[in-house]
């Protein structure tokens, strides 16, 4: 490990002064929110090994916990999960002590004062790592890779972020001005806040550094100007560099966090009008390569926001649907976890007697379009909130709620009902609401 206490002590008094999140403690992160479901240790599992693990017992790490918010929300998440938090802010932990105390968090929980580079110094492995808006912050974000994988079990799965340095481009641009001018060394002062803020002011509106990177909010709200015109050690990457700091610390690329933002198909109006040897070029790269390829066309997202592991851990899968029949009467359906709420619960039971579209996308944000689906599914739906079901079952229940074909009012055979709940699940599961494991 490499020395880098200078560099902790540029970034700790920050977070000292200002803890983040500065949430109040009372803020609960919601139980059915996108949030929540981000932080849930069986997704990403699906997402590589199409399998549903459960999270008693697991290990979950946040590092760089800050003040313990998503914390609050692993521990939500993550019913019966052992949760560390490790910071280089004491601060900033003992507003997370403070917070999962007040909302008596269930599950067993530590929080150490470490950096995360010195984490094999801890007696711990874990099924998990989540490290989130803190790996641009590190002097070396490649060896603070390094350090979560000698603590990562094998089968385990690390979240981490940097931020874009394409997204970003405006306010790294300011960073530079802020720090010719004088600003930018050693800790932030709110005399320092006040130079940014009367600077800015006296700029003509027409300024692009005022267009670009000035918003209302930084006039009054100090964690958003520190986070952004004068955060300390703050740095941006690319796609491509990102993939050199999984290899450089020995990680394998999983996914996105929110992959279904990232679809390069999704940017032309008809990929098949492309270009053949544009075409081709694509067709012939890795999907990290795409991804790159998509935030220069498209640098909408303020982090890269990925999951990784082990290399080798992975289990292919053709689509589901491409799966053949005989695959699907034994697979087992289960409900995204997030979505198992009361809520849900109380608008499948009101289903029974207004027919029409469930709104899922009310109960359970997945980032994709709004999605709605039949009330005809709403046993199905119904039946998955007591624990997983096979695609049989599901089938059976289905026509036991749709005995009849409505125009000839015929018993609806049994492949037709076959297919009418299979193109459902596909649908669900693309859209990220159910999770199908095959035999
Ligand atoms: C922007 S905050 C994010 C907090 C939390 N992860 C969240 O997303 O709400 C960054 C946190 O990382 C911590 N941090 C920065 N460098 C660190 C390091 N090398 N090791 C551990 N924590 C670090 C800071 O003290 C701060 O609390």
């Amino acid at each position: 490990m490499t020395d880098s206490s200078s560099h902790w002590d540029k970034i700790r008094p920050q977070f000292d002064a200002l803890p983040y999140p500065n949430h109040p403690l009372e803020k609960h992160p919601g139980r059915d929110s996108s949030d929540l479901a981000k932080h849930n240790y069986t997704i990403p599992y699906y997402l590589r090994n199409h399998q549903v693990v459960d999270s008693t017992d697991k290990w979950i790490l946040d590092a760089g916990c800050g003040s313990g918010f998503k914390l609050l929300a692993l521990a939500i998440a993550n019913p019966g999960a052992n949760l560390v938090g490790v910071d280089i802010s004491p601060k900033s932990l003992e507003m997370a002590q403070q917070r999962l105390d007040y909302h008596n968090v269930p599950n067993p929980f530590a929080l150490h004062c470490l950096p995360i580079e010195a984490l094999a110094t801890l007696p711990y492995s874990f099924d998990y790592i989540n490290c989130d808006d803190v790996l641009y912050l590190l002097e070396d974000p490649a060896a603070g890779l390094a350090a979560m994988r000698s603590v990562l079990k094998s089968a385990g799965i690390i979240r981490a972020n940097m931020h874009s340095a394409l997204q970003r481009a405006d306010y790294y641009r300011m960073q530079k001005f802020w720090a010719k001018v004088g600003c930018l060394e050693g800790s932030a002062t709110s005399e320092e806040m006040a130079v940014v803020r009367q600077t800015m002011a006296t700029l003509e509106d027409w300024v692009l550094a005022k267009e670009q990177t000035w918003m209302p909010a930084f006039e009054t709200d100090d964690q958003r100007l520190l986070m952004n015109h004068l955060f300390r050690g703050d740095t941006g990457i690319t796609m491509a560099d990102f993939s050199t700091l999984l290899q450089r610390a020995g990680l394998e690329f999983i996914s996105m966090v929110n992959w279904r933002q990232w679809n390069l198909e999704e940017l032309f109006k008809n990929i098949e009008d492309l270009p053949i040897a544009v075409a081709l070029n694509i067709a012939s790269m890795t999907l990290e390569e795409q991804l790159y390829l998509f935030e220069l066309l498209n640098p909408i997202h303020r982090l890269l926001d990925l999951y990784c592991g082990h290399p080798g851990q992975g289990r292919d899968r053709p689509p589901v649907e491409d799966w053949p029949d005989e695959l699907w009467p034994n697979t087992m359906v289960h409900l995204h976890p997030q979505l198992n709420t009361a809520a849900f619960r109380a608008c499948l039971e009101a289903s029974a007697e207004n027919l029409g579209l469930l709104p899922l996308d009310q109960y359970l944000k997945v980032d994709g379009q709004p999605i709605g689906v039949d009330s005809s599914f709403s046993s199905c739906l119904y039946i998955l909130l007591s624990g997983p079901q096979s695609v049989a079952a599901l089938v059976q229940r289905w026509q036991q709620a749709c005995p009849l074909d409505l125009i000839t009012l015929q018993p609806i055979p049994v492949e037709r009902a076959f297919q009418t709940v299979r193109d459902f699940l596909v649908g669900l599961e693309k859209a990220g609401y159910i999770m199908l494991e095959a035999p």
